[in-house]
C-alpha cells in the first residue's frame, strides 16, 4: 500500500497507477506540456482539472524537497506549490519503487526553453536575466541556499511587460538563518556554470541570437546580482545635509519590488554624517496590498499597474476621504470584473484575469493617443478581445509550445527530454510578445507593447495559419478543460 505524506492532500490522486514506474504510466493519466531539462523522470499528471508535476526521487530527498518547498511558501518567496510525497511504492512484481513527489503546475508558467523557442532578443534575455537575478537576491535574502541555480530549475510567468521567475527545483537547497558571503558566492559560482551551460545549448540549438555571448550574459547575471544586492543590503553614507538620499533609498528598494521592514540609521556625533544601510527585507510590496484590498493574487508589476488604477478610480470619483478597502471593493465590482466577464469563456485560458486587465489598460492608452479621445473601458475590452485576445496563443498551461509544428513531432510527447523525432528547419512558433519587441516603439520607456504592431503580426500569423501551417490539437485538446475558474 503506498502512503501519502500531505498537508494538504488530493484524494484524487489516491486511485492512480502508483505501483507503475512513473516513465510507464498509461498517458490517460499524464498531460503533455512544456518543461526544463530534469535528472529525474518527471511527468505531468492530470486528475480532474488540476494538473499535478510528479517526480520520481529517493525518499529522503523527496521529503527534504517537500519540507524546503514549504518553507518557501510560508515565507511567500515564489516557488512551486507542494502538494504531497507518495512512499511505500511498491509494483506488482514485489519490487520497491522510489517515492514520487507532487507539487501543482505552476499555470501560465513557461520554461525557458519555450520562451526561447522563437529565437530571442538581447531586450527579452535581459528581463529573463533581471527575473532571474530577483529571484536569486530573494531567496538568499531569507538565507535560502539555492545549490542548483539554472535555468532548467527555473520557470517564469510573464509580469505585465516583464517576466516573474519562480524556483522549481529545491532539491539540493538548504535554508539556514542568514547565508554568509561564502555561501552566496557558492551559488554564484554554481550559477554561473550551469547558466553558461544553458546558454551555449541554446546557442547551439540556433535559438539565441548571435550578438548575445553565453560569457557576456553570465557576466551581467553576476554583475547585476552584486548591483542588487548591494542596493539591497549595502552601507551608504552621506553628509547629514543630503537627507533626501535616505528616501531615495527606500525608493528604489520599492521600485524593484522589495520592502524595506527596518532601516538602521547611524548619525555620526556632530550630526553631519549619516549611515544607512537597509536591514531587513523581503518582496512584493504592491501585491500584497492588492491581495489586502481586493483578494487578487498577482505578480508584482501587474499589482502596480492594477493599484495605479485604483488610485486612479480612487481620485476620478471623488472618495479620497474613503477608506481605501471600501474603494477597491467598488473598483473590483464596477471596473475590473465587468473587464474580464466581457472576455468570452472560451478565450479565458489566454491570459490570466490580472494580466488580462493590464493588457486592456495597455490597449486603451493607445487607442486614445491614436484617436485623441478618452476611450471608455468597455470599448477598449471588446476591441482587444477582437483585435488581440482571439489572435493570441493560449498559455492557460503554456501548452501552446507544445504544439506541433509541421514536420516537428517529440518521441514522446510526455517526455520532451527525448526531443523531436526530426529537426527541421522550419519556422519557429509564433510569440507575439517577442513580435511585439521587434516592432515597439524604440522609447515608449515602460515597457508596453505596441498594440497595432500586434496586430499586424497576428493578421500576418492569421494569413500564414491558413496556409495550414500550424496544427494545435494538442493545445486544443489542453485548452478544452483548463480554463480558470472565475
Ligand atoms: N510544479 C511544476 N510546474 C511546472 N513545471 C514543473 C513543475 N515541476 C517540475 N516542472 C518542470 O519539470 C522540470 C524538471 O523538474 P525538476 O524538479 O527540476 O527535476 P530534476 O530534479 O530532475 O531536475 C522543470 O524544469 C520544470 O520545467
Ligand atoms: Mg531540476
Amino acid at each position: 500500500m503506498p502512503r501519502f505524506v500531505s498537508a494538504k492532500p488530493d484524494s484524487r490522486l489516491i486511485p492512480l497507477p502508483w505501483g507503475t514506474p512513473l516513465a510507464e504510466w498509461p498517458t490517460e493519466h499524464l498531460v503533455a506540456l512544456p518543461r526544463g531539462i530534469s535528472r529525474h523522470v518527471v511527468r505531468f499528471i492530470r486528475v480532474g482539472s488540476s494538473v499535478y508535476a510528479a517526480k520520481e526521487i529517493i525518499e529522503h530527498l523527496a521529503l527534504h524537497e517537500y519540507r524546503l518547498l514549504h518553507d518557501l511558501m510560508r515565507m511567500g518567496t515564489p516557488s512551486v506549490e507542494p502538494i504531497g510525497v507518495i512512499t511505500k511504492r511498491v509494483a506488482a512484481d514485489g519490487t520497491e519503487l522510489d517515492p514520487i513527489l507532487i507539487t501543482r503546475h505552476l499555470q501560465f508558467s513557461l520554461p525557458y526553453r519555450s520562451l526561447f523557442a522563437a529565437g530571442v532578443k538581447q531586450d527579452t534575455v535581459s528581463r529573463l536575466v533581471d527575473a532571474m537575478v530577483v529571484l536569486l537576491a530573494r531567496l538568499h535574502v531569507i538565507g535560502f541556499l539555492w545549490g542548483d541555480v539554472s535555468l532548467s530549475n527555473t520557470l517564469f510567468r510573464r509580469d505585465a511587460g516583464a517576466f516573474a521567475a519562480y524556483l522549481v527545483d529545491a532539491e539540493t537547497g538548504e535554508l539556514h538563518d542568514v547565508l554568509t558571503a561564502g555561501q552566496r558566492e557558492n551559488d554564484l559560482v554554481v550559477a554561473r556554470t550551469n547558466l553558461f551551460g544553458d546558454f551555449c545549448d541554446l546557442q547551439a540549438g540556433g535559438m539565441l541570437e548571435e550578438s548575445l555571448d553565453p560569457l557576456h550574459l553570465v557576466d551581467m547575471v553576476e554583475t547585476r546580482y552584486r548591483e542588487l544586492w548591494a542596493e539591497l543590503t549595502g552601507v551608504e553614507e552621506f553628509s547629514g545635509s543630503e537627507l533626501g538620499r535616505i528616501e531615495s533609498r527606500v525608493r528604489r528598494l520599492n521600485a524593484l519590488g522589495f520592502d524595506v521592514a527596518e532601516l538602521d540609521i547611524q548619525t555620526s556625533d556632530d550630526a553631519s554624517h549619516i549611515r544607512i544601510q537597509p536591514k531587513v527585507v523581503d518582496a512584493g510590496h504592491h501585491s500584497r496590498r492588492l491581495l489586502r484590498l481586493t483578494g487578487l493574487d498577482t505578480e508584482e508589476n501587474q499589482a502596480r499597474r492594477l493599484l495605479n488604477d485604483l488610485d486612479t478610480f480612487r481620485v476620478r470619483t471623488g472618495q479620497q476621504h474613503l477608506d481605501e478597502a471600501i474603494v477597491a471593493h467598488e473598483w473590483l465590482t464596477d471596473v475590473f470584473a465587468p473587464v474580464i466577464q466581457i472576455v468570452p469563456n472560451e478565450l479565458k485560458a489566454k491570459r490570466e484575469p490580472a494580466q488580462l486587465f493590464h493588457e486592456v489598460l495597455d490597449y486603451r492608452w493607445y487607442q486614445s493617443q491614436r484617436e485623441n479621445r478618452d476611450v471608455p473601458l468597455t470599448e477598449a475590452t471588446h476591441g482587444y478581445v477582437n483585435d488581440v485576445l482571439r489572435k493570441l496563443p493560449d498559455e492557460a498551461m503554456s501548452a501552446d509550445a507544445l504544439a506541433p509544428v509541421e514536420g516537428r513531432h517529440l518521441v514522446d510527447p510526455y517526455d520532451p527530454s527525448q526531443g523531436f523525432i526530426e529537426a527541421g528547419d522550419e519556422e519557429p512558433p509564433y510569440d507575439p510578445w517577442e513580435a511585439a519587441a521587434e516592432d515597439a516603439e524604440p522609447d515608449t520607456g515602460g515597457g508596453f507593447f505596441d498594440v497595432a504592431a500586434l496586430r499586424a503580426q497576428a493578421a500576418a500569423k492569421e494569413a500564414s495559419k491558413k496556409d495550414g501551417k500550424v496544427k494545435r490539437s494538442v493545445a486544443a485538446r489542453i485548452r478544452a478543460d483548463s480554463a480558470p475558474e472565475t
